[in-house]
């Protein structure tokens, strides 16, 4: 059984909460889009990891965990990665796979990402070089893990590289040039430093599929940062919907046998971009302090706002998604009134759609159904029939509205701080 999880919000859902939940069952877990621009928190007996690169898996002994080709890694944080988690006891070494055709973000990557979200558009990228980083690799220029494993093909490609950017860093932005004599042998040294773990994702998943052992695909950002089906230009540079799994492993499509989507029991966002259901900022700053939400890769706050059903009814289509994970629903607890955004209205029509024009989504205006709250606290709830009734209703309209059943209900950071549940699309 193959699994894959994804966002269906604009990221930070929860999916490493439930990639570490479900991992227990898999057998191997990839990352397969995005690279440290994604973080992905698991708290394990009170103790909280931040994954950036690695799969949230790599906590359970005895799982191989894999970055597939469609990531973009930066060397330096992989290490740091590695090292953080040996200082806090996890094994890390065979289980740990990377793939030699992921591209590697250079500082130039990093320099630019900064310069370019500063001059034009104003995204509030994480400034982590992801972008760039695939322009080169779209553009055929990019720098491959295999890469720096051959000193020759590294010279020639980075000389090239540098070339170019620094021209644009010198005499377009007017800033200091990469240095050619520190970059090119520091990222030898990651090579040498990251070859133990290079490997041939693709073939490694085919033979692992061969002695039928699961797969477990740990999607990053989410749905609505798809750098195709998201708020473009409002979006990140890979492909965050399913398809992204596929092209980032080389998995086939017919091998996914059940697509996840992680969803916050309401919405946020952070950076730039549209939020049609953003709370005017005094209910903002309740949901951040009580959600703590703050972004786990730059600390940035989150902007929030109520579940948006056309947002989670799209990334089901895109998606195919079998099941629904709906995490912090917790957060929820003690408000007398909540709302969910069934349909959008722009100049008196109702649009029951995601409109694919950015300059139309602006003008819309959310549909709200209100519904009662609930006062208890649902952080010690175990079951469906343990939640306050308002609470099942709730998640009982979201399955509805969004037409895919609700599998999973987190409510709290903690591993036992989640329950199975059943609750259909179509009411009984
Ligand atoms: P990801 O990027 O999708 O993995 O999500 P993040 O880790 O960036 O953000 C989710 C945040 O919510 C993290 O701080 C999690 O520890 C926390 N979290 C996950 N599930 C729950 C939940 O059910 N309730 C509460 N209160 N917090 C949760
Ligand atoms: P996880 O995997 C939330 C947002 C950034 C910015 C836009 C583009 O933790 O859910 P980028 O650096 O990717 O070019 O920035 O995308 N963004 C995320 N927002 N969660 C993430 O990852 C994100 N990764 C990128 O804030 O608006
Ligand atoms: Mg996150």
């Amino acid at each position: 059984m193959n699994t894959v999880v994804v966002g269906v919000q604009w990221g930070d859902e929860g999916k490493g909460k439930i990639i570490d939940l479900l991992a227990e069952t898999a057998d191997v877990i990839i990352r397969y889009q995005g690279g440290n621009n994604a973080g992905h928190t698991v708290v394990v007996d009170g103790e909280e990891f931040i994954f950036h690169l690695i799969p949230s898996g790599i906590l359970h002994p005895g799982k191989l965990c894999v970055i597939g080709n469609g990531v973009v890694v930066d060397p330096a944080a992989l290490l740091d990665e590695i090292e953080h988690l040996r200082a806090k006891g996890v094994t890390v070494g065979d289980n740990l796979v990377v793939s030699d055709q992921a591209h590697v973000i250079l500082p130039y990557h990093k320099v630019l990402d900064k310069l370019q979200d500063a001059r034009s558009g104003r995204l509030g990228t994480t400034g982590r070089g992801i972008g760039p980083c695939y322009v080169d690799k779209m553009a055929r220029c990019g720098i491959r893990l295999a890469d720096l494993f051959d000193p020759a093909s590294f010279e020639r490609k980075l000389r090239s590289n540098l070339d170019e950017k620094n021209w644009l860093l010198q005499h377009f932005y007017h800033v200091e040039p990469v240095a050619w004599e520190t970059t090119y042998p520091r990222y030898l040294d990651y090579g040498r430093l990251l070859k133990p773990y290079a490997g041939s994702v693709a073939t490694l998943l085919h033979e692992a599929m061969g002695q039928q052992q699961s797969l477990l695909f740990e999607g990053a950002q989410g749905t609505m940062l798809d750098i195709d089906h998201g708020t473009y230009p409002y979006v990140t540079s890979s492909s965050a919907t399913v398809g992204g799994a596929c092209i980032g492993t080389g998995v086939p499509p017919k091998q996914l046998d059940r697509i996840i989507g992680v969803v916050k029991a309401y919405t946020t966002r952070v950076g730039e971009g549209p939020l049609p259901t953003e709370f005017p900022p005094d209910r903002m700053e309740v949901f951040r302090q009580r959600g703590k939400e703050f972004g786990a890769t730059t600390g940035r706050p989150r902007r929030c706002g109520w579940f948006d059903a056309v947002v989670a009814r799209h990334a089901a289509r895109l998606n195919g998604l079998d099941e629904l994970a709906v995490t912090k629903l917790d957060v929820l607890d003690g408000m007398a009134r909540l709302k969910i955004c069934v349909a959008y209205r722009i100049h008196g029509t109702i649009l029951h759609e995601f409109p694919a024009d950015i300059e139309a989504l602006n003008r819309c205006e959310p549909i709200y159904e209100e519904l009662d709250g609930w006062r208890d606290s649902t952080s010690h709830v175990t079951s469906y029939d343990g939640l306050p009734s308002a609470a099942r209703q709730y998640l009982r309209r979201i399955a509805e509205l969004v037409n895919v059943p609700i599998t999973l209900v987190s409510i709290g950071v903690q591993r036992r701080q989640a329950f199975r549940v059943t609750i259909n699309a179509h009411a009984a």
